[in-house]
């Protein structure tokens, strides 16, 4: 369920086992190619991505960034992943072309895609036939009796709600990000991540001629009073260093999201699994959420693969916890590196020299910049069995 990274990614891997699948998804496939998300795959995940035959756009257009700069009291400090770890780095590539790119490997391969579809429901979970019902973009009623269903639905989908006692750990932060989509020469080499009086702001970017940016804004910021030259004029103040400006352009798109942490689980209730944002949020900062999304994926095709291919349900057993690990620690490194840059509305002066201790403890001592390398880059990837 969810033709997102998570739902795409697994429909691919199973398909390379054999294991037929149907993504039924509610939105156009015009709508899931051009929703503007997430842009940073740690290099794990690129390397996941260029096994299974889908690294030829990543190499091509994906760019490659061996570290991070922060940046607070009005200067700007390096944060170097290679020389802190051994070598690792992250690309740049927006979730739209792993989304572009994963539809496409889908089709080429005749798999099976609904998008549009209508009245998407999932019954009998507890069984070892769940069925999923939809009506098809053309108006006719699907019903599919599955081996399993995995809820790739998102945050708001359907398929959490259906698993029983679930637990949920959630955290809703009182600032929203306002991201910003321009026609603009990326000024920075690197992703900037800066920490300024007015508020968190963040160099990103899509192409060496288009900036992704995002400016820490009120959870209820209304879009409409975001004008362009107000968003340039913040954008400048908050990066602002010496001899240095930001680059502007025709904005082309931009709007605000709400940022939470939230994870639940069990991640699976008899033969429904939950892969993705469909059982966990993180807030943006550290660059997860599309990460840890297709981790589960690949421990959930793992556990598939040896459930309906050998009649073996351990791994599938153990999915919930081998997951929940990794998000625990994504959720951990997402919750502190939100913390550091962002003003609380209310904050007072000593959270901020706090704040500001913690930027100069990480940029000025090795283990705690290690630290940070770590996480940003990803932990240990989870090995697809084939
Ligand atoms: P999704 O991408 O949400 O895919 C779920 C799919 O299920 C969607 O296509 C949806 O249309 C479909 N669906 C929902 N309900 C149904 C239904 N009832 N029936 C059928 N289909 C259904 N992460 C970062 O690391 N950096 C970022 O800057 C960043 N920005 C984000 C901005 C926004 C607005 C959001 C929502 C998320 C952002 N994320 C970001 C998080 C990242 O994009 C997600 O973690 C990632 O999309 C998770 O992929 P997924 O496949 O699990 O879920
Ligand atoms: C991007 C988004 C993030 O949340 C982040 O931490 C870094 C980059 C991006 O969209 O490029």
């Amino acid at each position: 369920m969810g033709a997102g990274p998570a739902g795409l990614l697994l429909s691919h891997l199973l398909a390379t086992n054999g294991i037929e699948s149907v993504v039924v998804e509610n939105r156009s496939r015009e709508y899931c190619e051009a929703r503007q998300r997430a842009g940073v795959l740690e290099g794990g995940t690129a390397e996941l991505l260029r096994s299974v035959g889908l690294g030829k756009r990543l190499d091509a257009i994906g760019m490659e960034h061996g570290g991070i700069y922060l940046q607070f009291d009005g200067s700007r400090h390096y944060v170097d992943f290679r020389s802190l770890t051994d070598g690792r780095t992250v690309t740049v590539y927006a979730q739209t072309e792993v989304v572009k790119d994963l539809i496409a490997a889908r089709l080429a391969a005749g798999g099976a895609i609904e998008f549009s579809a209508t009245s998407v429901s999932v019954s009998d979970v507890a069984s070892d036939r769940p069925v999923l019902s939809y009506v098809d973009a053309d108006g006719t009623p699907r019903s599919v009796s599955c081996d399993v269903i995995a809820g790739c639905d998102g945050f708001h989908g359907i398929c959490r709600p259906l698993i029983p006692e679930i637990s949920v750990y959630e955290r809703t932060y009182p600032y929203a990000w306002l991201g910003v989509l321009a026609d603009a020469v990326p000024s920075t080499d690197e992703l900037i991540y800066s920490r300024h009086e007015s508020g968190f702001a963040l160099y990103s970017m899509r192409s060496p001629s288009v900036s992704r940016l995002y400016l820490q804004v009120a959870p209820d910021e209304k879009l409409e009073e975001w004008s362009d030259d107000r968003i340039w004029s913040e954008l400048q103040k908050r990066f602002a260093v010496d001899g240095w400006s930001v680059a502007e352009g025709p904005v082309r798109e931009k709007s605000v999201t709400p940022m939470r942490s939230f994870v639940s689980g069990p991640m699976r209730y008899g033969r429904l699994f939950l892969a993705g944002d469909a059982a966990h949020i993180v807030p943006p900062t550290g660059a997860k959420g599309l990460n840890l999304a297709l981790s589960d994926v690949v421990v959930l095709a793992n556990a598939l693969r040896a459930a309906l291919l050998s009649g073996s349900w351990e791994l599938a057993d153990a999915y919930s916890d081998t997951c929940l690990r990794r998000v625990w620690r994504a959720t951990h490194f997402s919750w502190w590196m939100t913390s550091m840059l962002h003003v609380a509305p209310g904050a007072d002066a000593f959270e901020a020299q706090l704040q500001l201790s913690q930027l100069r403890y990480v940029t000025s001592s090795r283990a705690q910049a290690t630290a940070l390398a770590e996480n940003y880059t990803g932990y240990r990837p989870a090995r697809l069995q084939t």
